[in-house]
């Protein structure tokens, strides 16, 4: 069947209304496909298997995956570029690469059916978001290698959008655009959004006197700070989309409008568990751990139990019967040790926002002084607020000083730094600047 004429604009989908044993059966049935699949046709996945006396038969419920081993970024590495792919690549018409800061990036790959179900799920996502057909929505996730803009576009072509299709970067002429094609919708990273409104606010347009109704927010860690400080500014509703390049790209789990506190995972596509980062032992839903998906229907790259690094827990579902995941914490690659405490950037994100005098643009600075780790926080004051005097400026920095201590258990030094003079994000945020030189 044409996978492109299963995605009704108007309706939801027949899994998003399957009752829960309806859902659990669906995916036993796509889980033994997907892991024959992933054994017949990637040796990779043959040797773990054989190795371990581990046959696809031996899927009997979806509790045997939990017997499966763990699929990794670094596996990914090392049969760079297509070693992992399960079909011919006359088959795959697609492909999409993280950026790869160190060493080899990662390469996926998606045949012409991957692209149909991804365009569905993704259309799908905008419709839980609160996205109809009609609607103009601005793209401005970065297109090319990067999932976010290519997957965002076809998804909302699906829905029946007109796309606008901008890409990342061009600040300036995106919200000149913005005003002048008065888009409904707006997709784009937190951080970008942000910078489009500091933007707005330098051309001196009321992102309130827009259009724009919702923005599908996703690609980095975000705070419900965050969301309160971009519904205010911009006047619109922000949701929040989650997804990954191994797993997919964008839509792996969208926020429902009608369901808040948590992306819901298409659950029907990806099948999700919560593993202990240190043991791998799999926990039961409510507990905090590591996301490990396992893809249901992916045919150029399936994905058996990969291991995310991000840290969440998994929530129930509500009206669709799907878990949802929490707000994601951050990735454990993400997490600073500072003299034996685990921080996550966004944690000293909550802090920070709660400030008003404070901008949404920080950077967390750490260094080592003798055997000390130390962490120094760089905020800018928010224009409205710069002429206050030293002071009052002090006070600021001593209530965030306490915040932190009191919230996050260790003593942070601020910089308040001149507004504008933090570098704003086009795309994905750098938040952390580690300065420590490590032996
Ligand atoms: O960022 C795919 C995407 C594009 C998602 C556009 C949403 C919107 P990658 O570049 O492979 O893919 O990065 C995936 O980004 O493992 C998380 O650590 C992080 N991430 C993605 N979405 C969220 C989110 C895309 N909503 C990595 N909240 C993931 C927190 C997120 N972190």
């Amino acid at each position: 069947m044409d996978i492109r004429s299963q995605f009704n604009p108007d309706t939801l989908d027949k899994m998003e209304e399957a009752s829960l044993d309806e859902l659990r059966a669906h995916q036993l049935e796509k889980l033994k496909w997907s892991v024959k699949h992933a054994y017949d046709n990637v040796p990779m996945y043959k040797q773990r298997f054989d190795q371990l006396g581990l046959h696809p038969d031996d899927i009997k419920s979806l509790d045997d995956l939990a017997k499966l081993p763990f699929t990794t970024k670094n596996d990914l590495r090392d049969n760079y570029p297509y070693g992992m792919f399960a079909t011919p690549m006359d088959q795959v018409v697609r492909l999409h690469a993280s950026s790869g800061t160190t060493g080899k990036p990662t390469v996926v790959g998606y045949t012409q059916n991957d692209i149909d179900t991804w365009a569905n799920i993704v259309a799908r996502s905008i419709r839980a978001a609160g996205g109809r057909r009609g609607d103009k929505l601005h793209n401005a996730y970065g297109y090319g290698l990067f999932t976010g803009g290519l997957g965002a576009h076809y998804g909302a072509e699906r829905l029946g959008c007109t796309v606008i299709p901008m890409s990342g970067g061009q600040t300036e002429k995106q919200v000149r655009l913005i005003q002048d094609f008065q888009p409904d919708i707006i997709m784009v990273t937190p951080s970008y959004m942000l910078n489009l409104a500091d933007e707005m606010d330098r051309q001196g347009i009321d992102p309130l006197s827009l259009k724009l109704r919702l923005g599908i927010f996703g690609a980095e860690p975000w705070t419900n700070e965050l969301r309160r400080k971009v519904e205010e500014r911009m006047g619109i509703r922000a949701m929040d989309i989650y997804g990954l390049s191994e797993v997919m790209g964008p839509g792996v789990a969208m926020e429902c409008a009608d369901s808040l506190g948590g992306p819901t995972i298409w659950e029907d596509h990806f099948y999700p568990e919560i593993v202990d980062p240190a043991t791998g032992e799999v926990l039961p839903d409510g507990e905090m751990g590591e996301l490990v998906f396992t893809t249901l229907s992916k045919e150029a790259l399936p994905m058996i139990r990969y291991r995310t690094r991000d840290l969440t827990r998994l929530l129930p579902g509500t009206e669709r019967r799907m878990r949802r995941i929490d707000k994601i914490t951050g990735r454990s690659d993400d997490m600073m040790i500072i003299r034996g405490v685990n921080v996550f950037p966004t944690q000293v994100e909550e802090e920070i926002l709660k400030i008003n005098h404070f901008s949404e643009s920080y950077e967390i600075h750490l260094a080592r002084k003798g055997n000390m780790d130390g962490m120094e926080v760089h905020v800018e004051l928010r224009p409205e607020h710069s002429s206050i005097d030293d002071s009052e400026t002090k006070k600021l920095v001593k209530q965030l000083c306490h915040h932190v201590k009191s919230s996050i258990g260790i003593s942070i030094a601020v910089k308040v730094r001149e507004p504008g003079s933090i570098t704003r994000s086009e795309g994905k945020a750098k938040r952390v600047y580690d300065e420590r030189v490590i032996a």
